[in-house]
């Protein structure tokens, strides 16, 4: 039984990696299944949202009642998301979106014999996540943080950074193609630690959360 939570609302969600191409064939991308993200979707879904997906690549089956976009590049799912964040009432971004990508990026295969090795120069994606909190129109924004370390204090950096209300962390070296996960909710009251769940019932857990604090966020 999920709670008709979110009944109404327009939700946008990221999830996967992103992919950054060297070559036609080869490319560097971050870690990610994908599986968190998509479970965030099924789970806005199953609480009465209208929810839109818009994903870096994954071998996963697309979120039954979610419609979808797929992307390959940071500066795609960047384009996609901004050209509609302002149009929905909440944003959760999942995805593990590539930091860099390739300035000398080759319209032909890299030969391995042209040359003893491969110099690549990377330059900074845009930060999509910030860039949606900071819109005029903002929807209300969750952001995510895997770390492998010190994930207290670095998550509720990385929250006032991007100036979103909510950030979740979670370990990476826990959580990375992993069919359960542990997630702490920071927020500006502090934290709260949930317990270590199947994807899929974490991802209710955290709809009922945001709902929670989307609801008072709005009433005042
Ligand atoms: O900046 P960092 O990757 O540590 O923060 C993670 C959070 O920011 C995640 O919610 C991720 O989806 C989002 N992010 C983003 N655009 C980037 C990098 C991260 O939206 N270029």
């Amino acid at each position: 039984f999920t709670p008709s939570i979110l009944v109404g609302k327009k939700v946008l969600i990221t999830a996967g990696p992103t992919e950054e191409p060297i070559d036609p064939v080869r490319m560097i991308t971050n870690r990610s299944s994908g599986k968190m993200g998509y479970a965030i979707a099924q789970a806005a879904f199953n609480a009465g949202a209208n929810v839109h997906l818009i994903s870096g690549p994954t071998a996963l089956a697309t979120p039954y009642g979610v419609t979808i976009e797929k992307v390959r590049t940071a500066r795609e799912m960047h384009q996609a998301v901004l050209s509609q964040a302002s149009t929905y009432d909440i944003f959760i971004s999942v995805a593990a979106v590539a930091d860099w990508h390739i300035d000398n990026y080759t319209e032909h295969k890299q030969k391995k014999q042209d040359q003893q090795g491969l110099q690549l120069h990377f330059s900074p994606n845009p930060d999509i996540l910030a860039e949606v909190a900071h819109l005029d129109k903002s929807p209300w924004c969750v952001g995510f943080a895997a770390e492998t370390e010190n994930l207290n204090q670095y998550a509720q950096e990385k929250r006032l950074r991007k100036g979103v209300p909510l950030l979740v962390g979670n370990l990476a070296q826990q959580v990375m193609e992993a069919d359960t996960t542990t997630m702490v909710l920071f927020d500006d009251k502090g934290e709260e630690q949930l317990p270590t769940l199947p994807k899929d019932e974490a991802a209710q857990r955290l709809i009922e959360a945001i709902a929670k604090r989307y609801t008072s966020a709005s009433i005042s």
